[in-house]
């Protein structure tokens, strides 16, 4: 895998440096390094970081990472794994001090851009579509057993397509001839049950869907966001970029719920008693890209980061 080209500014990097990053922190955790744009930019603006600890399913981007931040390979830390480990893996940091914390999710352009992983509707490709390069339970395999019933739930699910029962009908009839293997054997079958005009956004969403179901996407964020907060002390910050409103409403809600006080009704005596919040949020509305920003890098287009201090 060569790298250059693929190197642009990482999505909301001004607002990442300006709010999440904060004065005295000393452990950074990334959670998706990608191909380290985030950590560049943070690794050079923030000389007094003492620890970088990153994360990655994808053994490519991490080669590529490691290259690229080598200048400050001391204070890196960087682990094959889910960013839902991101507890053990913190607890593996002595003397951590004041932490903030990134999840930048999703996948990157040059996912999209490599075939073989599957990802993307535009290339011929193997159903891949996994984010963890050694992951054995690869799309193809589950379009191969998956039930008609399920298929249109995930097709509802994770892509909220009004014809879901219609690709799902045509996947089972399809594969019943013959097995499906690449990216272009399901497009055709999605095109072929879609009206023409709606077939852009159809592919993109059905796509996305399968995606979202074989990394268990909206399930492992869940567990990042209870692990990541219980690692939070007062002062430490924690920022999520989404780029879709499931992932989004799951940040949302999270954050909102730790934002707002608790009653809690007590055992021992009539009273009632309240816990106080245990996160503010920087900003009730998220940030998003400028639009200079978008034009420069049209992926920054959908995305939403919405960062929480711990009280
Ligand atoms: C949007 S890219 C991150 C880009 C990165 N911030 C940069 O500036 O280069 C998302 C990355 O997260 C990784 N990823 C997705 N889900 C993950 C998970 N559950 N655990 C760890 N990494 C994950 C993907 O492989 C991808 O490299």
């Amino acid at each position: 895998m060569t790298d250059k080209n693929w190197f642009h500014d990482p999505v909301l990097k001004k607002e990442i440096l300006d709010f999440l990053v904060f004065p005295t922190v000393e452990t950074f955790f990334d959670g998706t390094l990608g191909l380290g744009g985030h950590a560049e930019s943070i690794l050079e603006h923030v000389p007094n970081l003492k620890h970088y600890v990153a994360c990655d399913l994808d053994e490519h981007h991490i080669e590529v990472a490691r290259k690229r931040l080598s200048p400050w390979k001391e204070k890196l830390k960087i682990h094959h794994a889910n960013f839902s480990e991101i507890a053990s893996l913190l607890e593996a940091v002595e003397d951590r001090g004041p932490l903030a914390i990134l999840l930048d999710l999703g996948l990157c352009s040059a996912h999209v851009d490599q075939a073989d992983r599957g990802f993307s509707f535009q290339e011929d490709g193997p159903l891949h579509f996994c984010f963890d390069t050694s992951a054995k339970f690869t799309a193809e395999i589950w379009i191969s057993e998956v039930s008609r019933v399920d298929l249109t739930r995930i097709f509802r699910r994770y892509g909220e397509l009004s014809n879901a029962p219609q690709i799902a009908r045509k996947i089972v009839e399809v594969r019943a001839e013959k097995p499906i293997t690449t990216t272009q054997e399901l497009r055709a079958i999605v095109e072929s049950v879609t009206h023409p005009q709606n077939r852009r956004k159809a592919l993109t969403l059905a796509f996305q869907a399968i995606r979202i179901f074989i990394n268990q996407e909206l399930e492992v964020l869940e567990k990042a966001l209870v692990g990541g907060m219980n690692m939070l002390q007062p002062g430490d910050r924690m920022g999520i970029i989404s780029y879709h409103s499931l992932e989004d409403r799951i940040v949302k809600q999270s954050f909102a719920l730790n934002a707002k006080p608790v009653t809690e009704e007590s055992e021992f005596s009539l009273h009632e008693e309240v816990q106080p919040p245990s996160v503010k949020l920087l900003r009730k509305k998220p940030f998003e890209a400028s639009a200079q920003e978008v034009a420069e890098n049209p992926r920054s287009r959908s995305a939403k980061l919405r960062i929480i201090e711990k009280l």
